[in-house]
């Protein structure tokens, strides 16, 4: 089984170290011949984990510790999810690794698990309630189910969480390089397909040509919700743009093609500053001052000097989770909550920097309320020069939308 060693050893950082998913995979695939299969068992588990966990509860009488539980859901994530490997193969080399991993002690009750999960027909009895049973069967974690159904009801939860993986990817043009038209152009001699999105990027598979545009900074991946907030600024030439917490820049470089706006993009960690620069560096523009800020503490010199501002906050990424299945490994309602106090704090304080009768977009890629519309309408509540023009909660829909917020505020003149 090729790639199983080394998918395991992937999965015990990201388990074990908190190592993000993709960045561990980037670092330990790269040309490997073995690539798809590691990247498959590693997403597959994460994608799987509350399901695996689940197994593991009924299949165990004592919950076993980080390592062996590791093994457990990659040797139970082949069984039931990777047809090509055969069941004898699974279980010896999730035994194999005990060995591997210093823990020769734990064979016996490893092939047990497996072998009791493979004479059980591979599935274990499901949970009797339809929050339990709706977590094992979409794999999201019952506290957030539990908050979704508290929030949107059962069936529509049922059916956000129940899309099917999007594989392709959103792209936008680089308008100061090329026209939309060249691009299309250039994909149809490549013989790419693509499908115009609702805020004027493409879906595209991820073909090497694709990758090649990218680094060139003929194009960007950037998901069509990104898009959407950006243009919710409804930008004009001349203005003054603040994008409070800016980094890595997709927005504000975005914002200075639609416009030719003066943007001050600021984020709290020096290091992520680097990231805009680099960014709009890729894709020749110029205007954006990166500057090192944190948007809860009150800055004089910004006091009411900018028309417009963007307010796209630290969240808890929930929605997209799809995309990125290791956050819900991190995520908790203790985090939601006190995320949604920095989010508030940063909303407030921002708000300071809006001109009369300029407009602040909100705007966030997670899907509870507790940190998208209690904010801003806790923010209306307590500031009543302000009002929500509009707002809009996008949910996965399996067709390349993220679970995205927008919010657009306008303090009245
Ligand atoms: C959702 S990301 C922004 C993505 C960015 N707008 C884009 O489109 O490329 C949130 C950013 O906020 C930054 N951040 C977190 N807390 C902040 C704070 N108090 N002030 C400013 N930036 C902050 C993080 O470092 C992170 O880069």
């Amino acid at each position: 089984m090729n790639g199983f060693a080394i998918a395991c050893d992937i999965l015990s950082k990201i388990y074990k170290e908190d190592a993000f998913g993709s960045i561990e995979l980037n670092k330990r695939i790269g040309g490997a011949s073995n690539q798809a299969v590691v990247t498959r068992l590693v997403y597959g588990v994460l994608q799987k984990d509350t399901e695996l966990d689940y197994y593991i509860s009924k299949l165990t009488s004592k919950r076993p510790g980080r390592s062996e539980a590791v093994l457990l859901k990659a040797g139970l994530y082949c069984l039931k999810y990777m047809d090509s490997f055969p069941d004898y193969a699974v279980v010896d080399e999730t035994v194999e690794m005990c060995e591997k991993i210093g823990k020769r002690q734990l064979k016996g009750f490893v092939n047990g698990v497996l072998k009791s999960f493979i004479a059980n027909g591979k599935t274990v009895e499901l949970p009797k309630d339809r929050i339990g049973l709706l977590s094992v069967e979409t794999s999201v974690p019952s506290w957030l189910v539990k908050a979704y159904v508290k929030q949107y009801g059962y069936d529509k939860t049922k059916e956000f969480l129940s899309v099917g993986e999007f594989t392709k990817e959103h792209i936008r043009n680089n308008s100061r390089v090329w026209t939309l038209n060249q691009l299309k152009s250039s994909l149809d001699e490549h013989n790419i397909q693509y499908i115009e999105s609702e805020a004027g990027g493409l879906f595209v598979d991820n073909t090497g040509y694709i990758k090649e545009l990218n680094a060139q900074g003929k194009v960007t991946y950037q998901s069509m919700t990104s898009m959407l907030a950006v243009q919710a600024l409804e930008l004009k030439d001349g203005e003054k743009m603040l994008d409070a917490c800016a980094a890595p820049g997709g927005k504000s470089v975005y914002a200075r093609e639609l416009a030719d706006v003066d943007i001050t993009a600021c984020d709290i960690h020096e290091h992520r500053l680097d990231l805009i620069r680099a960014y709009a560096a890729r894709m020749k523009t110029d205007g954006i001052k990166a500057v090192l800020c944190d948007a809860a503490e009150y800055n004089e010199g910004f006091d009411s000097g900018f028309d417009k501002i963007l307010c796209d906050v630290p969240c808890s990424g929930l929605g997209v989770a799809n995309k990125k299945p290791d956050i819900y490994l991190r995520a908790s309602m203790q985090k939601v909550e006190e995320l949604s106090k920095i989010q508030y704090a940063i909303l407030s304080n921002v708000s300071r920097y809006l001109k009369s009768g300029g407009r602040l977009v909100y705007s966030t890629c997670t899907t509870l309320r507790e940190e998208n519309y209690n904010i801003v309408g806790r923010f209306v509540k307590e500031n009543p020069a302000w009002h929500i023009v509009r707002h809009k909660i996008y949910l996965p829909d399996g067709k390349g939308c993220d679970g995205f917020f927008i919010a657009v505020l306008e303090k009245n003149g």
